[in-house]
């Protein structure tokens, strides 16, 4: 076990939530925008409509800014934040899919460079050579949403890896072709957004209302694919995730995948009304609005996606803690459940205060804080008035009298469908215990 982030009230969960759900919108308009892009460029090319090309310059510039400086900023915030909050989780993923990582990192420096050379060379070179750049980018920059789509489904749904091991077992798993033509579809309705934007803006209103109603109609056509794709999705996830996220294993999943729907309902309209019916309605301020609107709507898709996967955080493999879940023979890992429930989980981490005895009451308080910390911090906060579960409210609710009452509920733990077993020996338990028993709200 490495050292644990700690994130007082909010949980490390809430800040990877927060900057993925934002990410999400610059990394689905870098995939999506240049489909559209090169389709207007061409149409100025070939119909010899000049006055687009103000449409096409322009876009490409917010792609550039949006894309490849807010968007790589966050994209490295993802890693950063979800590396110190899982360094396990990333290790494991990055033990099985190093090579596809590597793959993906090729086609996004062709993505980067050909979006500079795009950009500045407009207007400089011939209309042929400059398409080629744009088709170049637009595949490119697909093609690393083909590679990261595998490595992402795979965390919820690790299919026949779990017994072979195989890279293309656990890539090409259930929900991969399903997660794949959903985000593919879905990024056409965030280009969309962003091209009613730019065409609002443009000098030329004649200009600018045909160019809104043409991307409407790609959003449209984006948003309902999106929607079907992901009706796919969501019946190709493993049983487990359908009967926490569909049949409600957890209530608050089904209330966020109606909160998702909503918002996709709201964008689809604005596309119909705003854009196709009368576009001198979508302005910068209500396309403003409908990008918050996706924000939050992303926010909950992509938290229902996230959430149908707990107790793991790789779907059979590694715990949401990070500890391992079960054998994987084919990889020559153990489950470390068993180890932990004999060896003991305080026994065993590397990185504890030095002098904690659990002898004495500070000591087993301090250690009780440390391994619920550990066991439980990635799903819960500690604090009385965390935004994450917080366990002072929840302990509530088994209404324990004693820490002993609330070391018989560590022995029950593995029976929630969504909570990994308690993982130590006694020794733990009674630290843990007396711990929680003195921050239950009362
Ligand atoms: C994989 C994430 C995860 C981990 C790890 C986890 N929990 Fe939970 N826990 C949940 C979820 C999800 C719920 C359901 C609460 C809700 O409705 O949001 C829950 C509910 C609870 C409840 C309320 C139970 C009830 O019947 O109402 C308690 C108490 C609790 N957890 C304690 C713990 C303790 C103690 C640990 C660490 C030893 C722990 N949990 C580890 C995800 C987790």
């Amino acid at each position: 076990m490495y050292p644990f982030w700690e994130v007082p009230f909010f949980t490390s969960g809430i800040v990877i939530a927060l900057i993925a759900t934002f990410h999400i919108l610059p990394c689905h308009l870098a995939t999506g925008a240049f489909w559209f892009l090169v389709y207007v460029e061409r149409k100025a090319v070939q119909e010899g409509r000049r006055e687009l090309m103000e449409f096409v310059k322009r876009y490409s510039m917010l792609i550039l800014i949006f894309c490849f400086v807010i968007g790589s900023l966050s994209g490295v915030g993802i890693w950063y934040a979800a590396t110190v909050a899982s360094p396990r989780g990333i290790s494991g993923l990055i033990h099985n899919y190093v090579w596809g990582w590597a793959t993906e990192w090729v086609f996004f420096v062709i993505e980067i460079a050909s979006i500079y050379v795009y950009y500045y060379t407009l207007g400089k070179i011939d209309d042929k050579s400059h398409l080629m750049l744009g088709w170049l980018y637009a595949w490119a920059a697909w093609i690393s949403m083909i590679i990261i789509t595998g490595i992402l489904a795979f965390m919820l749904s690790s299919g026949k890896w779990i017994e072979t091991g195989g890279f293309f077992d656990g890539f090409f798993n259930q929900t991969y072709w399903p997660q794949l033509l959903t985000r593919t579809a879905f990024m056409f309705g965030i280009a969309g957004v962003y091209a009613i934007i730019v065409a609002s803006r443009l000098k030329n209103r004649a200009v600018g209302h045909e160019l809104i109603r043409t991307a409407s109609i790609w959003g449209i056509a984006g948003m309902i694919g999106g929607a079907l794709f992901g009706l796919w999705y969501l019946f190709s996830m493993p049983e487990h995730a359908k009967e926490l996220g569909l049949q409600g294993g957890l209530p608050y999943l089904k209330h966020m995948l109606w909160a998702a729907g909503v918002c996709y309902a709201v964008v689809l309209a604005w596309f119909f009304l705003c854009g196709l019916v009368r576009p001198k309605l979508a302005g910068p301020v209500s396309a403003i609005f409908i990008l918050f609107i996706l924000f939050l709507g992303i926010g909950a898709g992509e938290g229902f996606r996230e959430g149908v996967r707990r107790p793991y955080i790789i779907d059979q493999y590694m715990y949401s803690n990070q500890i391992i879940a079960h054998d994987l023979p084919a990889k020559g890992v153990v489950s470390e459940i068993e180890k932990y429930q004999e060896a003991g989980f305080w026994n065993s981490l590397y990185f504890r205060p030095e002098n904690c005895d659990l002898e004495t009451k500070s000591g087993r308080m301090q250690a009780g804080r440390l391994i619920a910390l550990y066991q439980c911090g990635n799903c819960h906060a500690l604090d009385r008035f965390g935004k994450m579960r917080p366990l002072p409210t929840l302990l509530q609710n088994i209404a324990p009298e004693s820490p002993e009452d609330i070391a018989d509920f560590m022995d029950a733990l593995g029976d929630y469908p969504f909570m990994p077993p308690f993982a130590g020996d006694d020794k733990d338990k009674a630290a843990i215990a007396e711990y929680l028993f003195s921050i239950i709200r009362r």
